[in-house]
Protein backbone atom coordinates (compact mmCIF):
# COMPACT_ATOMS: atom_id res chain seq x y z
CA UNK A 1 0.00 0.00 0.00
CA UNK A 2 1.24 3.51 -0.86
CA UNK A 3 1.23 5.81 2.50
CA UNK A 4 -0.34 8.90 0.33
CA UNK A 5 -3.59 6.47 -0.36
CA UNK A 6 -4.33 7.00 3.55
CA UNK A 7 -5.19 10.22 5.03
CA UNK A 8 -2.48 12.09 6.53
CA UNK A 9 -4.23 13.20 9.26
CA UNK A 10 -4.94 8.74 10.21
CA UNK A 11 -1.73 7.67 9.63
CA UNK A 12 -0.47 7.93 13.08
CA UNK A 13 -3.43 6.05 14.52
CA UNK A 14 -2.38 2.89 16.40
CA UNK A 15 -4.96 0.29 17.28
CA UNK A 16 -7.44 1.05 20.48
CA UNK A 17 -6.83 -1.25 23.58
CA UNK A 18 -7.37 -5.09 23.22
CA UNK A 19 -6.29 -7.02 25.51
CA UNK A 20 -5.69 -10.58 24.84
CA UNK A 21 -5.44 -11.99 28.54
CA UNK A 22 -8.48 -12.22 30.63
CA UNK A 23 -9.80 -11.83 34.29
CA UNK A 24 -11.37 -9.57 36.13
CA UNK A 25 -11.97 -6.05 34.44
CA UNK A 26 -10.75 -3.27 36.60
CA UNK A 27 -9.28 -1.52 33.51
CA UNK A 28 -11.96 -0.47 31.79
CA UNK A 29 -13.90 1.91 34.85
CA UNK A 30 -17.23 0.24 33.91
CA UNK A 31 -19.84 0.06 36.98
CA UNK A 32 -18.33 -3.24 39.54
CA UNK A 33 -22.01 -3.61 40.20
CA UNK A 34 -22.54 -5.86 36.91
CA UNK A 35 -25.09 -5.10 33.99
CA UNK A 36 -27.93 -2.69 34.88
CA UNK A 37 -30.68 -5.17 35.96
CA UNK A 38 -33.07 -2.98 33.97
CA UNK A 39 -31.80 -4.50 30.93
CA UNK A 40 -32.71 -8.31 31.51
CA UNK A 41 -36.01 -7.17 31.89
CA UNK A 42 -35.85 -4.84 28.69
CA UNK A 43 -34.24 -7.56 26.60
CA UNK A 44 -37.43 -10.17 27.71
CA UNK A 45 -39.59 -7.24 25.93
CA UNK A 46 -37.55 -7.28 23.22
CA UNK A 47 -38.03 -10.52 21.70
CA UNK A 48 -41.28 -9.44 20.58
CA UNK A 49 -39.64 -6.92 18.71
CA UNK A 50 -40.06 -6.42 15.22
CA UNK A 51 -36.35 -6.26 14.37
CA UNK A 52 -36.95 -6.57 10.79
CA UNK A 53 -38.03 -2.28 10.85
CA UNK A 54 -35.29 0.47 11.47
CA UNK A 55 -35.25 2.24 14.77
CA UNK A 56 -36.34 5.52 15.34
CA UNK A 57 -33.79 7.90 13.39
CA UNK A 58 -33.18 10.37 16.27
CA UNK A 59 -34.18 7.64 19.11
CA UNK A 60 -37.30 10.27 19.88
CA UNK A 61 -38.84 7.89 22.74
CA UNK A 62 -35.10 7.96 23.83
CA UNK A 63 -34.81 12.14 23.77
CA UNK A 64 -38.04 12.46 25.16
CA UNK A 65 -37.21 10.85 28.61
CA UNK A 66 -33.41 12.15 28.68
CA UNK A 67 -35.59 15.73 27.98
CA UNK A 68 -38.15 14.63 31.41
CA UNK A 69 -35.01 13.43 33.19
CA UNK A 70 -32.91 16.60 32.64
CA UNK A 71 -36.39 18.93 32.55
CA UNK A 72 -34.98 19.99 29.23
CA UNK A 73 -36.79 20.30 25.80
CA UNK A 74 -36.08 16.54 24.20
CA UNK A 75 -34.65 19.18 21.37
CA UNK A 76 -31.71 19.56 23.06
CA UNK A 77 -30.07 16.02 23.11
CA UNK A 78 -28.64 13.87 20.61
CA UNK A 79 -28.55 10.30 21.26
CA UNK A 80 -25.60 8.12 19.63
CA UNK A 81 -23.94 4.56 19.82
CA UNK A 82 -21.91 5.51 22.94
CA UNK A 83 -21.05 9.17 23.90
CA UNK A 84 -17.86 7.86 21.54
CA UNK A 85 -20.64 8.49 18.68
CA UNK A 86 -21.66 12.31 19.93
CA UNK A 87 -17.83 13.27 20.06
CA UNK A 88 -17.44 12.17 16.68
CA UNK A 89 -20.47 13.84 15.70
CA UNK A 90 -19.30 17.01 17.61
CA UNK A 91 -15.98 16.75 15.13
CA UNK A 92 -17.94 15.78 12.28
CA UNK A 93 -20.38 19.01 12.43
CA UNK A 94 -17.99 21.89 13.34
CA UNK A 95 -14.54 20.94 12.33
CA UNK A 96 -13.05 21.98 8.97
CA UNK A 97 -10.06 20.37 7.80
CA UNK A 98 -7.10 21.16 9.32
CA UNK A 99 -8.71 23.36 12.50
CA UNK A 100 -7.15 22.96 16.06
CA UNK A 101 -9.28 21.12 18.52
CA UNK A 102 -7.26 22.23 22.45
CA UNK A 103 -6.91 18.95 24.19
CA UNK A 104 -5.77 19.00 27.69
CA UNK A 105 -3.28 17.07 28.78
CA UNK A 106 -2.68 13.72 30.15
CA UNK A 107 -6.91 13.09 28.77
CA UNK A 108 -8.84 10.46 26.83
CA UNK A 109 -6.83 8.66 24.11
CA UNK A 110 -9.82 8.79 22.29
CA UNK A 111 -10.39 12.67 22.05
CA UNK A 112 -7.33 13.25 19.91
CA UNK A 113 -8.39 10.00 17.77
CA UNK A 114 -11.83 11.39 16.62
CA UNK A 115 -10.02 14.45 16.58
CA UNK A 116 -7.92 13.27 13.61
CA UNK A 117 -10.50 10.49 12.26
CA UNK A 118 -12.52 13.74 11.25
CA UNK A 119 -9.69 15.77 9.80
CA UNK A 120 -8.81 17.81 12.27
CA UNK A 121 -5.67 19.11 14.01
CA UNK A 122 -5.27 17.98 18.37
CA UNK A 123 -3.41 20.86 20.27
CA UNK A 124 -2.71 19.22 23.30
CA UNK A 125 -2.08 21.81 26.69
CA UNK A 126 -0.58 20.46 29.71
CA UNK A 127 -2.56 20.17 32.69
CA UNK A 128 -0.84 21.91 35.63
CA UNK A 129 1.30 19.85 37.78
CA UNK A 130 -2.03 19.40 40.25
CA UNK A 131 -3.78 17.55 37.07
CA UNK A 132 -6.03 21.03 37.13
CA UNK A 133 -6.90 23.23 34.20
CA UNK A 134 -4.46 25.53 33.12
CA UNK A 135 -6.38 28.40 32.06
CA UNK A 136 -3.98 31.02 30.81
CA UNK A 137 -2.52 28.45 28.48
CA UNK A 138 -5.89 27.09 27.22
CA UNK A 139 -7.38 30.72 27.08
CA UNK A 140 -3.90 31.57 24.87
CA UNK A 141 -4.19 28.10 22.63
CA UNK A 142 -5.96 28.24 19.26
CA UNK A 143 -8.52 26.18 18.14
CA UNK A 144 -12.03 26.20 17.44
CA UNK A 145 -12.99 23.53 19.69
CA UNK A 146 -11.87 22.92 23.38
CA UNK A 147 -12.68 19.19 24.58
CA UNK A 148 -12.04 18.77 28.44
CA UNK A 149 -13.21 15.90 30.71
CA UNK A 150 -14.92 16.20 34.00
CA UNK A 151 -14.24 14.14 35.65
CA UNK A 152 -10.67 13.69 33.91
CA UNK A 153 -9.56 10.06 32.27
CA UNK A 154 -7.35 8.96 33.12
CA UNK A 155 -5.91 11.18 36.03
CA UNK A 156 -9.11 10.87 37.99
CA UNK A 157 -9.80 14.20 39.59
CA UNK A 158 -12.90 17.00 38.57
CA UNK A 159 -11.09 20.30 37.13
CA UNK A 160 -12.58 23.35 39.43
CA UNK A 161 -16.05 24.74 38.82
CA UNK A 162 -14.54 28.37 38.09
CA UNK A 163 -11.54 27.21 35.78
CA UNK A 164 -13.82 25.65 33.61
CA UNK A 165 -16.15 28.65 33.34
CA UNK A 166 -13.23 30.64 32.90
CA UNK A 167 -12.17 28.78 29.61
CA UNK A 168 -15.76 28.69 28.05
CA UNK A 169 -15.87 32.54 28.47
CA UNK A 170 -12.16 33.36 28.42
CA UNK A 171 -12.66 33.07 24.55
CA UNK A 172 -16.41 33.01 23.02
CA UNK A 173 -16.16 32.19 19.95
CA UNK A 174 -14.64 28.29 20.10
CA UNK A 175 -16.89 25.68 21.32
CA UNK A 176 -16.21 23.99 24.76
CA UNK A 177 -17.26 20.21 25.10
CA UNK A 178 -17.30 19.09 28.78
CA UNK A 179 -17.20 15.41 28.54
CA UNK A 180 -18.92 13.98 31.54
CA UNK A 181 -18.63 10.31 31.23
CA UNK A 182 -18.12 10.20 34.78
CA UNK A 183 -20.28 12.91 35.76
CA UNK A 184 -22.21 10.85 37.82
CA UNK A 185 -19.64 9.89 39.97
CA UNK A 186 -18.26 12.96 41.04
CA UNK A 187 -21.92 14.62 41.23
CA UNK A 188 -21.05 17.13 39.51
CA UNK A 189 -22.31 18.17 35.84
CA UNK A 190 -22.65 21.34 33.61
CA UNK A 191 -26.05 20.79 32.04
CA UNK A 192 -27.79 23.01 34.21
CA UNK A 193 -25.76 26.07 33.02
CA UNK A 194 -26.38 25.03 29.48
CA UNK A 195 -29.13 27.38 28.75
CA UNK A 196 -26.59 30.41 29.60
CA UNK A 197 -24.22 29.94 27.05
CA UNK A 198 -24.15 29.75 23.19
CA UNK A 199 -21.14 28.05 23.19
CA UNK A 200 -21.44 24.59 25.24
CA UNK A 201 -22.05 21.24 24.69
CA UNK A 202 -21.68 18.18 27.30
CA UNK A 203 -21.51 14.51 26.16
CA UNK A 204 -22.73 11.58 28.94
CA UNK A 205 -23.25 7.86 28.66
CA UNK A 206 -24.93 4.86 30.18
CA UNK A 207 -21.73 3.15 30.03
CA UNK A 208 -20.77 3.76 33.64
CA UNK A 209 -23.10 5.00 36.28
CA UNK A 210 -25.66 2.95 34.14
CA UNK A 211 -23.70 -0.21 33.53
CA UNK A 212 -24.51 -0.79 29.44
CA UNK A 213 -21.07 0.05 28.51
CA UNK A 214 -21.68 -3.30 26.06
CA UNK A 215 -25.09 -1.78 24.77
CA UNK A 216 -23.17 1.42 23.37
CA UNK A 217 -25.19 4.36 24.59
CA UNK A 218 -24.54 7.95 24.63
CA UNK A 219 -25.67 11.40 23.82
CA UNK A 220 -24.84 14.79 23.75
CA UNK A 221 -26.92 17.88 25.08
CA UNK A 222 -26.74 21.84 24.24
CA UNK A 223 -28.53 24.50 23.35
CA UNK A 224 -31.07 23.77 20.09
CA UNK A 225 -29.33 25.51 17.55
CA UNK A 226 -26.09 23.52 18.53
CA UNK A 227 -28.15 19.92 18.71
CA UNK A 228 -30.13 20.44 15.73
CA UNK A 229 -26.72 20.62 13.50
CA UNK A 230 -25.25 17.82 15.05
CA UNK A 231 -28.52 16.07 14.65
CA UNK A 232 -28.46 17.21 10.86
CA UNK A 233 -25.25 15.09 10.88
CA UNK A 234 -25.59 12.38 13.03
CA UNK A 235 -25.94 8.82 10.88
CA UNK A 236 -29.62 8.42 11.45
CA UNK A 237 -30.16 5.12 13.38
CA UNK A 238 -27.43 4.79 14.82
CA UNK A 239 -28.70 3.76 18.07
CA UNK A 240 -30.44 -0.06 17.32
CA UNK A 241 -33.77 -0.44 18.71
CA UNK A 242 -32.59 -3.04 21.35
CA UNK A 243 -30.30 -0.60 23.08
CA UNK A 244 -32.80 1.97 23.11
CA UNK A 245 -35.07 0.06 24.78
CA UNK A 246 -33.32 -0.81 27.26
CA UNK A 247 -32.21 2.70 28.09
CA UNK A 248 -35.52 3.68 28.57
CA UNK A 249 -35.50 1.54 30.64
CA UNK A 250 -32.66 1.94 32.97
CA UNK A 251 -33.66 5.69 33.03
CA UNK A 252 -36.27 4.59 35.47
CA UNK A 253 -33.93 2.81 37.65
CA UNK A 254 -32.50 5.89 39.42
CA UNK A 255 -31.81 3.86 42.29
CA UNK A 256 -30.02 1.87 40.38
CA UNK A 257 -27.45 4.48 39.39
CA UNK A 258 -27.19 6.03 43.02
CA UNK A 259 -26.80 2.88 44.27
CA UNK A 260 -23.49 2.43 42.11
CA UNK A 261 -22.78 5.64 43.23
CA UNK A 262 -22.64 5.07 46.74
CA UNK A 263 -20.47 1.21 46.15
CA UNK A 264 -18.16 3.99 44.21
CA UNK A 265 -17.51 5.83 46.86
CA UNK A 266 -17.33 3.31 49.30
CA UNK A 267 -14.62 1.82 47.72
CA UNK A 268 -12.53 4.45 46.74
CA UNK A 269 -12.04 5.18 50.48
CA UNK A 270 -11.32 1.61 50.52
CA UNK A 271 -8.74 1.50 47.38
CA UNK A 272 -7.13 4.96 48.18
CA UNK A 273 -5.93 3.87 52.08
CA UNK A 274 -5.16 0.02 50.83
CA UNK A 275 -3.38 1.36 47.89
CA UNK A 276 -1.17 3.58 50.68
CA UNK A 277 -0.82 1.34 52.84
CA UNK A 278 1.11 -0.78 50.61
CA UNK A 279 3.65 2.05 49.74
CA UNK A 280 1.69 3.41 46.20
CA UNK A 281 1.35 7.74 45.79
CA UNK A 282 -2.22 7.20 45.16
CA UNK A 283 -3.77 10.60 43.42
CA UNK A 284 -7.03 12.47 44.49
CA UNK A 285 -10.02 10.57 42.39
CA UNK A 286 -13.33 11.65 42.02
CA UNK A 287 -14.96 9.42 39.33
CA UNK A 288 -14.64 5.28 39.62
CA UNK A 289 -11.37 4.68 39.24
CA UNK A 290 -7.81 5.66 40.60
CA UNK A 291 -4.33 6.39 39.23
CA UNK A 292 -1.59 5.50 41.20
CA UNK A 293 2.43 4.92 41.37
CA UNK A 294 4.80 3.03 43.32
CA UNK A 295 8.10 2.11 43.01
CA UNK A 296 7.87 -1.34 40.80
CA UNK A 297 8.06 -0.84 37.28
CA UNK A 298 4.53 -0.81 36.01
CA UNK A 299 4.85 -3.14 33.16
CA UNK A 300 5.99 -5.67 35.17
CA UNK A 301 3.25 -4.86 37.69
CA UNK A 302 0.49 -4.80 35.29
CA UNK A 303 1.45 -8.36 33.55
CA UNK A 304 2.03 -9.79 36.99
CA UNK A 305 -1.55 -9.07 38.65
CA UNK A 306 -3.08 -10.06 35.21
CA UNK A 307 -1.43 -13.28 35.48
CA UNK A 308 -3.13 -13.13 38.98
CA UNK A 309 -6.39 -13.02 37.25
CA UNK A 310 -7.01 -9.32 37.86
CA UNK A 311 -6.25 -6.78 34.90
CA UNK A 312 -5.94 -2.55 35.44
CA UNK A 313 -4.75 -0.25 32.96
CA UNK A 314 -1.09 0.58 31.87
CA UNK A 315 -0.41 4.38 31.41
CA UNK A 316 3.12 3.93 32.70
CA UNK A 317 4.38 4.98 29.23
CA UNK A 318 3.17 8.18 28.63
CA UNK A 319 4.52 11.74 28.98
CA UNK A 320 3.82 13.15 32.75
CA UNK A 321 2.20 9.73 33.69
CA UNK A 322 5.59 7.89 34.21
CA UNK A 323 5.08 4.58 35.57
CA UNK A 324 1.19 5.24 36.59
CA UNK A 325 -1.26 2.44 36.31
CA UNK A 326 -5.28 3.36 36.67
CA UNK A 327 -7.30 0.93 38.34
CA UNK A 328 -11.31 0.53 38.54
CA UNK A 329 -13.18 1.05 41.72
CA UNK A 330 -14.84 -2.08 42.60
CA UNK A 331 -17.22 -3.60 44.96
CA UNK A 332 -15.80 -4.43 48.31
CA UNK A 333 -14.86 -7.58 47.38
CA UNK A 334 -12.88 -6.69 44.56
CA UNK A 335 -10.97 -3.94 45.65
CA UNK A 336 -9.43 -6.74 48.57
CA UNK A 337 -9.05 -9.13 45.92
CA UNK A 338 -6.77 -6.39 43.65
CA UNK A 339 -5.24 -5.30 47.17
CA UNK A 340 -4.26 -8.91 48.06
CA UNK A 341 -2.97 -9.55 44.68
CA UNK A 342 -1.32 -6.32 44.53
CA UNK A 343 0.74 -7.27 47.75
CA UNK A 344 1.76 -10.61 46.76
CA UNK A 345 3.20 -8.86 42.80
CA UNK A 346 5.08 -6.55 45.73
CA UNK A 347 6.37 -9.30 47.99
CA UNK A 348 7.62 -11.45 44.73
CA UNK A 349 9.20 -8.25 43.04
CA UNK A 350 11.11 -7.40 45.78
C1 LIG B 1 -13.65 10.16 29.16
C2 LIG B 1 -14.45 9.22 28.36
N1 LIG B 1 -15.29 9.69 27.45
C3 LIG B 1 -16.03 8.88 26.69
C4 LIG B 1 -15.91 7.52 26.83
C5 LIG B 1 -16.69 6.66 25.90
O1 LIG B 1 -17.80 6.16 26.48
P1 LIG B 1 -18.90 5.39 25.66
O2 LIG B 1 -18.87 3.99 26.15
O3 LIG B 1 -20.16 6.12 26.00
O4 LIG B 1 -18.59 5.50 24.21
C6 LIG B 1 -15.05 6.96 27.77
C7 LIG B 1 -14.93 5.52 27.90
O5 LIG B 1 -14.17 4.96 28.63
C8 LIG B 1 -14.29 7.84 28.55
O6 LIG B 1 -13.41 7.39 29.44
Amino acid sequence: MKLEWQRSTVRDIPLYYNPKVSGLRMDTSTNPLGANPAAKEALKECMEMDLNQYPSPYSDRLRDALGELYSLPPEDFVVGNGSDEALDIIFKSFLEPGEGVILPYPGYSLHSYFVKVNAGRPVFVDLKDDFQLDVEKLNRAKGKVLLLCNPNNPTSNTFRHQDIEAVIEGVPDRIVVVDEAYGEFAGKSFIPELEDYENVIVTRTFSKAYALAGMRIGYAVSNPELADVMQRVKIPYSLNRVSEAVALKALKDQEFVRHSVKVVNEGRKQLHEGLERLGFQVFLSEANFILFKGNLDHKLLVERLAKKGVMIRDFGDKRRMENCVRTTIGTERMNQLLLDKLAEVLRECR
